[in-house]
């Protein structure tokens, strides 16, 4: 198999055979002084491969520590995003730039500026979960592990724009008795839940514990027993005496629940619709593969480009997130 690089006049360069890919991407990591970072929803393979594996969190405190020449993230567009300006000095590439965040893309920076300026008094928290363009807007960025903490870092008499995410905002307003406003964005993957089938599931499998992520439907979440970032839905299951469990979050962080608890049984969040549907897969993280992460560490390409004014407006609320912890 051939594969091409991002420019169309270079030559196309012969993959290694597959038996061999997965080695000869450890030895291009060595060779280019790269760190692999990888979030919990990529496919198996590449996590397997990851010297860092995390949540949103995990992954940008990763970022910062980072010692090599070369982040090569295999995540989303605002991830990479988010180690770039950490690391304005680093070379920062993804296997496939366009995998992107339907979160990230509802909130378009000039209409939260738009927002803003009609709400001044207002304080605003943004969900890691968007461009650096509304980053270098807002005064505090959160992630879903630290959503709670961030929130009531502001004295319970601040007003609150929250973006871009409605069912993280609404999940935090319940959660902290605490009024916001939402912006009206959401995950194409979380939002597709069904609140039918979920509880069809639980009717036939009494045993298990529905867990799910905030980026859920309040309808989705009100059946749950315990809600968290994918990294505490993890943990939970670690820890659970429970030994089955209906996931309500993207399938590629199945594969370490098993690994830590092998014992135990997960069954994927279901759909309503199509039996074959992958709708409980990111398509967008789904983008990146191992073919595209061998190529993009061959060459060094795509690189995340970014001006280093933005860079430095949207360093500063995320360097408030990273100094809460
Ligand atoms: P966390 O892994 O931070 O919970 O985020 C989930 C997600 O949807 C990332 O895009
Ligand atoms: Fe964005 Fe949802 Fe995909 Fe996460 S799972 S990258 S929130 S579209």
């Amino acid at each position: 198999m051939t594969l091409t690089t991002a420019t169309p006049t270079a030559p196309a360069l012969q993959l290694p055979p597959a038996t061999e890919l997965k080695s000869e991407i450890l030895r291009l990591k060595r060779e280019k002084d790269a760190v692999l970072l990888a979030h919990y929803y990529q496919d198996s393979e590449i996590q397997d491969l990851a010297d860092h594996l995390g949540d949103s969190l995990q992954l940008a405190q990763a970022a910062k520590k980072a010692t090599q020449k070369v982040i090569c993230f295999c995540g989303v567009h605002f991830m990479a995003e988010t180690a770039k300006i950490l690391n304005p000095d680093k070379t920062v590439i993804v296997p496939d730039m366009n995998a992107g965040c339907s979160l990230a893309d509802a909130c378009p920076p000039e209409q939260l500026a738009a927002w803003k300026a009609k709400h001044p008094e207002y304080k605003v928290v943004a969900y890691i979960n968007c461009s650096a363009g509304v980053k270098a807007l807002c005064d505090i960025i959160c992630t879903s592990s630290n959503a709670e903490r961030v929130v009531r870092s502001f004295p319970a008499e601040t007003p609150i724009l929250f973006v871009p995410d409605r069912n993280l905002g609404g999940y935090l307003m319940k959660k902290l008795n605490r009024p916001m406003k939402l912006w009206q964005g959401t995950c194409i993957v979380h939002e597709t839940f069904s609140e039918r089938k979920i509880v069809d599931l639980k009717v036939a499998h009494p045993e298990a514990e529905f867990i799910a992520h905030p980026e859920c439907e309040p309808t989705v979440l009100r059946h749950a027993d315990f809600i968290g970032s994918t990294s505490a839905l993890l943990g939970y299951v670690a820890k659970s005496p429970k030994q089955a469990f209906i996931v309500g979050t993207e399938t590629g962080i199945l594969h370490q629940m098993k690994k830590a608890a092998p014992s135990k049984t997960f069954i994927a969040g279901p759909f309503e619709g199509e039996e074959k549907c992958a709708c409980n897969q990111c398509p967008h993280m789904k983008l990146n593969t191992l073919e595209k992460l061998w190529l993009c560490l061959k060459t060094l390409k795509p690189t995340l480009e970014m001006s280093p004014e933005l860079i430095e407006k949207a360093r500063i609320p995320l360097e408030r997130m990273l100094a809460l912890g």
